[in-house]
């Protein structure tokens, strides 16, 4: 059998704000081809974790390497990120966004122009704006979107230069239910048929069942476990039982 590769490699990671610790020494791999699930409480540290592996943020100790790409720089060109707290310049317009993004990843070759990239490429921002209910606002600016929208921008940005890396988090929050079924349909379909590598943060069973093949729990800021999902349905039946297992409280307290 040939082993994958590992895209992602942490090494001891540890990362605070102030005296504040929110990473205590992560060590985890993530190979080519997973589906990788972070779940853990609000504050446990899983976008912390995520942007770190991103670059976004400067490790205090420890080592994150790319033993596939070599460098972070050209992991980033394979990835596609979808952020939980990302803020779209509010004065441009919708399609300006996305032709931004798009050009800016996939520029195209000479020969690409000459057959009809740039017409192709139109189709399919068309036709992304129509599969995330956003046809009608392509030419309306990013400020007057409702939060859902803003949401479905965010993701079909993610997915619109087709990376093989798919980092999303918290991917459902904020959208209405015909979204979010459509959208993990989606989801997993491109999944599935580019056979990519994917990283997601979540709390909702039915999405983590759908898209993920191992479940991490981050637990202040440690990996306390780490688990193939078919041996947690072997175990709980379902993810809902399994989350509930997980996360019962012991009080009348959403806090710990
Ligand atoms: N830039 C920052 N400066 C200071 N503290 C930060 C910063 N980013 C995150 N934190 C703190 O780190 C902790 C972990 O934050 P993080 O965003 O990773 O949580 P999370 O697990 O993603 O939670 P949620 O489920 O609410 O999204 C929190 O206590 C948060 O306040
Ligand atoms: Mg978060």
């Amino acid at each position: 059998m040939i082993e994958n590769k590992t895209i992602v490699s942490i090494n001891n990671l540890k990362k605070s704000f102030g005296k504040k610790q929110v990473l205590k020494g992560i060590n985890l791999d993530i190979k080519e081809g997973e589906s990788l699930c972070i779940i853990g409480t609000n504050g446990s540290g899983k976008s912390v974790l995520l942007k770190s592996i991103l670059g976004l943020l400067n490790p205090n100790e420890g080592t994150i390497n790319y033993p596939k790409h070599g460098t972070l720089k050209d992991f980033l060109k394979d990835v596609g990120i979808q952020y939980q707290d990302s803020e779209l310049p509010n004065s441009y317009k919708v399609r300006e966004i996305i032709n931004l993004v798009y050009g800016i990843e996939k520029r195209p070759t000479i020969k690409e122009y000459k057959e009809n990239y740039i017409v192709d490429r139109d189709k399919e921002v068309d036709n992304s704006l129509k599969f995330f209910g956003l046809y009608n606002y392509a030419n309306s600016k990013v400020k007057i979107l409702s939060g859902g929208q803003k949401q479905r921008l965010n993701i079909l940005l993610s997915l619109i230069t087709k990376p093989n890396i798919l980092f999303l988090d918290e991917l459902t929050t904020g959208l209405d239910i015909k979204a979010k079924i459509s959208l993990l349909e989606y989801i997993k379909e491109y999944q599935v048929k580019n056979n990519i590598t994917l990283v997601i943060v979540s709390h909702i069973a039915i999405e983590i069942d759908n898209l993920s093949n191992r479940v991490l729990h981050l637990n202040d800021g440690v990996i306390i476990s780490d688990e193939k999902i078919s041996d947690i349905r072997k175990k709980h039946k379902t993810l809902d039982n399994y989350l509930i297992d997980k996360f019962k409280p012991s009080e009348v307290s959403i806090d710990d």
